[in-house]
């Protein structure tokens, strides 16, 4: 019998994954092992600027110390009653929470699919209860382009083929009208207004793309909702805590949702928390036995929010969003005039996306990513020819005009190689 103890390399571990995992994601190849700020590590002890930051939920960066704290601390001490009891954190949580981003009330979840299915939820009750729609006739609008998760319902109203095809039948009840368009908001909803409980939005399109809509298109949009007594959803799990230079997106407009989900870097990234916001005369249709989750709400998820909020105010992230965004986009367009290989810069705050000279289906952002993740960055291509760029908010000016340089240095090598 081999004595030899088999390497547990960046191979090992891919091929683990590959034999023993569905196949339902395509990882970049790379392995990692350790995170603290901005930095992740591989298994080989590699170490990169961490460009994802887990789909914007580690705002707070890796391992933040605090946000560890509090988990650590929790989970020493009580992690999981259910609902059927109280817990010592949940109200003191729900008040932070509901202060901080004006709100009556909270319905804690854990993914962001199940908050976003929590806001369908509300307002189809609420369509029925308060503003008196038929049984069973609620409808809801939505964007084309759409990203709010995985569930049947959610990719039931998605026009991706990737992420609905075969899973059918869908559930009905969804209006899908043209991103950034309010005449097709306009339109639709005099057409049927009585029959319409919502209008639910990305204030950016995230894995769309990163599709910043027009100015004013918020605002706009959520007063139109106003005059036809229709609520105004934003789905902010992308978007919210500060990754886009406001609190919450919205905020760029002065627009308060009706309903607003967060999700992601509520958390900071460290525990799955998600979080619909809402006034009483919307939450309280609501009633016990009515909607749940044995894990939402739980005293570990509580403290960790708690934790994530104050280090997002602490290190006034959505200051330095705002500030180290648009220094970024600036150093890019410096580096769009001297290449042909990306057209263009967008985003708000430390959203970003640059886009690739190449057709969707090509291969070129991919290899240009494989090639910045050997250059010490990870990013991900979305929707084949955008990459999207949305480093940890904790990242340092020096470090960030560090990351420009090796995208540039990237870039310009790609060129001719
Ligand atoms: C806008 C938006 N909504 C909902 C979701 C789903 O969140 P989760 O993956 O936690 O279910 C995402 C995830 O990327 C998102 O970007």
């Amino acid at each position: 019998m081999s004595t030899a103890v088999q390497e547990k390399n960046s191979q090992y571990f891919i091929d683990l994954e590959n034999q023993y995992g569905a196949h339902n994601y395509h990882p970049l190849p790379v392995v990692l092992d350790r995170g603290e700020g901005v930095f992740v590590w591989d298994v080989e002890g590699k170490k990169y600027y961490d460009f994802l930051s887990a789909y914007s939920a580690v705002n707070q960066g890796h391992s933040h110390p605090k946000i560890v704290e509090a988990l650590v601390n929790q989970a020493k001490k009580l992690a999981l009653t259910s609902r059927a009891f109280y817990n010592s954190n949940l109200g003191e949580y729900e008040k932070k929470i509901t202060t901080l981003f004006g709100f009556d009330k909270v319905l804690p979840m854990n993914s962001g699919a199940e908050a976003v299915e929590t806001a369908v939820k509300l307002a189809r009750k609420w369509s029925y209860e308060v503003k008196g729609i038929s049984e069973n006739g609620a409808k809801i609008i939505v964007c084309e382009n759409n990203f709010h998760g995985r569930t049947t319902t959610i990719v039931s109203f998605s026009n991706d083929p990737d992420a609905n095809q075969n899973y059918g039948p869908f559930t009905p009840g969804f209006i899908k009208i043209p991103y950034n368009d309010l005449e097709a908001l306009e339109k639709t909803l005099k057409n049927d207004a009585q029959n319409i409980a919502a209008f639910l939005v990305e204030p950016i399109q995230g894995e769309a793309g990163v599709y910043v809509p027009n100015e004013n298109y918020l605002k706009t949009a959520s007063e139109l909702c106003k005059k036809y007594n229709v609520l105004f959803i934003a789905d902010e799990v992308q978007t919210g805590i500060a990754r886009t230079g406001r609190l919450i997106a919205c905020h760029h407009e002065n627009v308060q949702p009706d309903i607003l989900i967060l999700g992601k870097a509520l958390s900071g990234g460290m525990y799955p928390v998600s979080a619909v916001l809402a006034n009483d005369e919307i939450m309280n249709v609501i009633k016990p036995g009515q909607h749940g989750s044995t894990f939402g709400g739980n005293p570990i998820a509580c403290a960790v929010a708690i934790a994530a909020l104050d280090v997002v105010a602490d290190e006034k992230l959505s200051e330095r969003s705002e500030e180290l965004g648009k220094l970024f986009r600036s150093e890019i367009e410096k580096l769009i005039a001297k290449t042909d290989l990306i057209t263009k810069v967008r985003g708000k705050g430390l959203l970003n996306a640059i886009l690739i000279n190449d057709s969707p289906d090509s291969k070129t952002a991919w290899n240009l990513c494989v090639k910045l993740k050997e250059n010490g960055l990870l990013a991900k291509p979305t929707h084949g020819n955008i990459i999207r760029l949305a480093p940890p908010l904790v990242i340092s000016e020096e470090q960030l005009l560090d990351c420009v340089k090796i995208i540039e240095k990237t870039v310009l090598e790609f060129q001719t190689s």
